[in-house]
């Protein structure tokens, strides 16, 4: 499947997902889900074990602003007349892809200056992976909101693109400084492997989700073309 066919389907689905408020609720609490994921686990954002007062400044802003944005997707599903749900680990896409990451970021309070360093740096590559990944699932989003039913989702949408994109930047620069050139290679090539195959793995299952939980709200062939989809996903990720 090309490049260019994927696009078009991701598109269409965003599309077809933002003109129905209720599947346009469901998307927007997967968003929030993943945004409320930091107060889920005790590994994220490890800020005390971050000598650079710069870096330390960077994330906790960066963890400041994902709270920001709960607030932004509450109000926006709250607009659209939804509810936010609480969904289980396996709907999130951050515990998804740590599924298929091996490196842990727990950081153990005997664990030596050099082995925090690196366990920061997972943490900050896992974090640009996902983020980088968001972000252009916000720019199909963010598209697709022209044809909402309600305008405050495109305003929300699009303020938290904004704070992605800085999110993106920073933490990719934050694992090239923090790393000597040969490991910052591998911890890149560790997370972008985990991301990859989270990311087939989360479309294929979410996709699956919808069309069991709403699938009647779409035509036949359109059910026929997302069932197609994640089939694909689900092979991609075999093969990788
Ligand atoms: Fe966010
Ligand atoms: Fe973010």
């Amino acid at each position: 499947m090309s490049f260019f066919v994927i696009d078009r389907i991701k598109s269409r689905l965003h599309r077809d997902i933002v003109a129905d408020p209720v599947l346009h609720g469901a998307i927007l609490n997967l968003y929030l889900n993943g945004e409320a994921y930091p107060h889920r686990v005790d590994d994220y954002f490890p800020v005390g074990y971050v000598s650079e007062p710069e870096l330390a400044a960077q994330m906790t802003r960066h963890a400041q602003e994902e709270d920001k944005h709960i607030a932004l997707y509450r109000k926006a599903i709250n607009r659209l007349g939804q509810e936010v749900v609480e969904l289980p680990l396996s709907c999130i896409f951050n515990a998804v892809i740590r599924n298929h990451t091996e490196a842990s970021f727990a950081i153990a309070a005997n664990d030596d200056p050099d082995a925090r360093t690196l366990k920061v740096a997972h943490f900050m590559a896992h974090a640009h992976c996902l983020e980088k990944r968001v972000a252009r699932s916000l720019e199909y989003h963010v598209e697709a909101c022209a044809h909402s039913a309600s305008d405050y989702p495109t305003k929300a949408v699009g303020a938290v693109l904004a704070d992605e994109y800085e999110h993106v930047r920073y933490t990719g620069e934050a694992v090239n400084a923090l790393l000597p050139q040969r490991v910052a290679n591998q911890v890149w090539a560790h997370h972008r492997r985990a991301e990859w195959r989270g990311n087939l793995d989360f479309s294929a299952s979410q996709l699956r989700r919808v069309l069991v939980e709403h699938g009647q709200r779409w035509s036949g062939s359109r059910r026929g073309l997302y069932r197609a989809s994640a089939w694909v996903l689900s092979g991609l990720l075999q093969v990788s």
